[in-house]
């Protein structure tokens, strides 16, 4: 069976491409899907949120060099249906090593040419900026998706990205289709609605017509390591994550169609929603303990971080700094006013012990 492969993609950061591709990996999977994610961010955030430790010996960079078979890196997550290529620290320093390499830019199209890997789907996160890695992810994939969030330069990022796109389409993956632009982490803001309507304006019907809202639970989510759709599946998130997931198999099944070729049915939204929250129950333990132990274990974790086995007199110093960082204080503003206060404060005292003493007849 050969695999859908599809690339989540923009050269902006932080514009949830991570987000998109673990939520669309379970998604898939809770319609019935089988999925590879590939995680080709030496952040390992996918990896992470997969619930996978990305100290692991072995990933994709491992694969990238030879130096590993495919089914040695693979590893299985705890939602049926979805494994993952992961990413490990390593991964940073592929660009140095790809270079020394001929045909750099085919290594993943290679890899995934030599190596069935018997899912439906496979989902490629891409890390932020055009690399080496991002350009084997589109030279490989059947499709591309963007993510793009309405901010001020949203359309930059949108300007910088379609570009990349055409220049593998026009050399090292003809058959490269951009399936869609979604939009993410949405504000219900007039300013959000106006760019998001000049970018549907520009790319018509490229623009998938579910929107993802901004929705605290998916921050709430990632704490937990979990995609916010088997976190919290009934959140406005994970909605319109699963909405996405029908809109994108829609499509594929579309682009099928135009090729002669069938894609199996999905299962029902319901089925897909109990799937959820059956994965849901079974990590009750990283969803449940977000209270006050989980909370203190992360402060704890924060100190030591920050303070080390430092006295209790640097400790205060420090905090005193970080309290001044952290409300954009003015230490030398801030003592001027104690000092104004506390000279008003004997001079109100002093005068008030002076009419005291008038009134008792002391002076
Ligand atoms: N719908 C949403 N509502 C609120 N926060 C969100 C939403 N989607 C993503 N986020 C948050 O935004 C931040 C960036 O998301 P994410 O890591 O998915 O982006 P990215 O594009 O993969 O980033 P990078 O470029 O660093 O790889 C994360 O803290 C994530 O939890
Ligand atoms: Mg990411």
């Amino acid at each position: 069976m050969k695999p859908y492969i599809v690339a989540i993609f923009n050269q902006k950061g932080g514009i949830s491409k991570t987000t998109t591709s673990t939520n669309l990996a379970v998604c898939l999977a809770a319609f019935g899907k089988s999925v590879v994610v590939i995680d080709l961010d030496s952040q390992g955030d996918s990896t992470k949120s997969l619930g996978i430790d990305p100290k692991i010996k072995q990933g994709i960079y491992d694969l990238f060099i030879g130096g590993a078979a495919v089914a040695d890196v693979m590893v299985p997550t705890v939602f049926e249906g979805v494994r993952v290529l992961p990413s490990t620290y390593s991964l940073a320093g592929i660009e140095i090593k790809l270079s020394e390499l001929q045909n750099s830019q085919r290594t993943l199209s290679t890899i995934l040419a030599q190596n069935e890997l018997d899912c439906d789907y496979v989902v490629i996160d891409c890390p932020p900026a055009l690399g080496i890695l991002p350009i084997n992810a589109l030279a490989s994939a059947h499709a591309v998706i963007i993510p793009v969030t309405a901010t001020p330069y949203a359309n930059d990022g949108l300007l910088r990205t379609l570009p990349s796109i055409k220049y593998v389409q026009e050399g090292l993956n003809k058959n490269l289709l951009l399936q869609g632009v979604l939009f993410t982490i949405n504000d219900k803001t007039k300013t959000t609605r106006k760019i998001n309507e000049l970018i549907r304006s520009r790319l018509g019907g490229t623009v998938y017509r579910t929107e993802i809202p901004r929705d605290n639970m998916v921050i709430e989510a990632a704490t937990a390591r979990l995609p916010v759709c088997v976190y919290a599946p009934k959140s406005a998130a994970a909605q319109a994550h699963l909405d996405f997931t029908e809109e994108f198999i829609d499509r594929h099944v579309s682009i099928a169609a135009k090729a002669g070729e069938v894609v199996p049915p999905r299962l029902a939204r319901d089925k897909a929603t109990e799937r959820l929250f059956q994965w849901q129950a079974r990590n009750a333990e990283a969803i449940k303990p977000d209270s006050n132990e989980h909370l203190r274990a992360k402060k704890d974790q924060l100190d030591r971080m920050l303070y080390g086995d430092r006295t209790w007199g640097e400790r205060v110093h420090l905090a005193l700094i970080h309290f001044f960082i952290d409300n954009r204080l003015s230490l030398v503003a801030f003592l001027l006013v104690m000092l104004i206060g506390v000279v008003a404060l004997l001079g109100a005292g002093f005068e008030g012990m002076r009419r005291l003493a008038g009134m008792v007849g002391i002076i």
